[in-house]
């Protein structure tokens, strides 16, 4: 058992906030926070498994490791941020709470006491709030450059609701994941249905740097994927699958070879040193409740 707990962002005190904001923005000073957003980028802009054609799968999306990567990304920001400060626990952010508003970009998560950018400038640079004029180098191979945090907030694409995720949730008939363990299924598994319907529209209405490559150069990035992750920690609760996951190198191409990087007995890219015992195997993720539990939020 863990004595971190997960709280909604609304939930936190504004002392617990300012905390968490400025244990964040030390890791953006020295140099951590890139580290994090340039392991995101590479590891999405590396393709999993030998198809020639039809696959968008790389090593932390559209395949099966998709959950347990962005779990383990997750835990090692929580203790990167709890080598600041002990006292500070990830918070996820509910957007299905957002979903419901008439206008969500008004919410209270983008004034400046939260994550700032209600208003973006017209290029949707953040320019107020905790997080304002953040400037990244990016390490991307062929083309390093910079960037600025932006956000779009695009009121066209709905904020998953409620009710979608508890169809997830709730769905016995969902396994965790199929053949051909991409991003191409007919939302026939927990994870795809999971990922690309829920999971990615939320990426593309916060828009600007959400929608890149170098998403987590966005803070709001983790609170997204805390709450992803609180869905799959919810399921797996629901249905007693707390160990789940397909069998050890049963995750293979449609050439029947096996993934690298993506199965329950490999090591996750690019966390993978096989010298390294603070690396972990997919396996050692799958039971959350040895590292944090989630409270639920109910909107008052
Ligand atoms: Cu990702
Ligand atoms: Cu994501």
């Amino acid at each position: 058992m863990s004595n971190i707990e997960r709280q909604e962002i609304r939930s936190l005190q504004p002392g617990q906030k300012t905390t968490l904001f400025r244990a964040i923005n030390q890791l953006k000073q020295n140099g951590i926070y890139e580290k994090f957003v340039n392991w995101h980028g590479i590891a999405m802009m590396t393709k999993a498994g030998t198809e020639l054609f039809g696959s968008i799968r790389n090593l932390a999306h559209y395949s099966p490791v998709f959950l347990p990567w962005h779990r383990e990304y997750l835990i090692r920001f929580e203790n990167a941020l709890r080598e600041i400060d002990t006292s500070i626990s990830l918070p996820y952010w509910d957007w299905t709470i957002d979903a419901e508003f008439q206008d969500p970009p008004t919410s209270i998560i983008w004034t400046e006491d939260f994550l700032g950018g209600r208003n973006p400038t017209q290029n949707g640079l953040v320019t107020d709030g905790p997080f304002k004029n953040w400037k990244f180098s990016l390490n991307i191979p062929g083309n390093p450059r910079e960037a600025y945090l932006r956000r779009d907030f695009d009121n066209a694409i709905q904020l998953p609701f409620r009710r979608d995720v508890e169809l997830v949730i709730k769905n016995n008939l969902l396994e965790y994941d199929k053949p051909p363990w991409d991003g191409n299924q007919d939302y026939n598994s927990f994870r795809i249905s999971l990922e690309r319907p829920i999971h990615n529209p939320v990426h593309n209405w916060v828009g600007g740097t959400m929608e890149e490559a170098y998403s987590p150069g966005d803070p709001v990035f983790f609170l997204h994927h805390c709450n992803i992750d609180r869905i799959w920690a919810n399921w797996q609760r629901k249905h007693n699958y707390l160990d789940r996951y397909p069998a050890n190198d049963k995750i293979r191409d449609r050439r029947g070879r096996i993934i690298p990087f993506t199965n329950r007995n490999h090591k996750m890219f690019p966390w993978n040193d096989i010298n390294d015992n603070t690396h972990k195997r997919v396996q050692q993720v799958l039971d959350f409740t040895q590292y944090y539990e989630y409270r639920e939020y109910y909107v008052p």
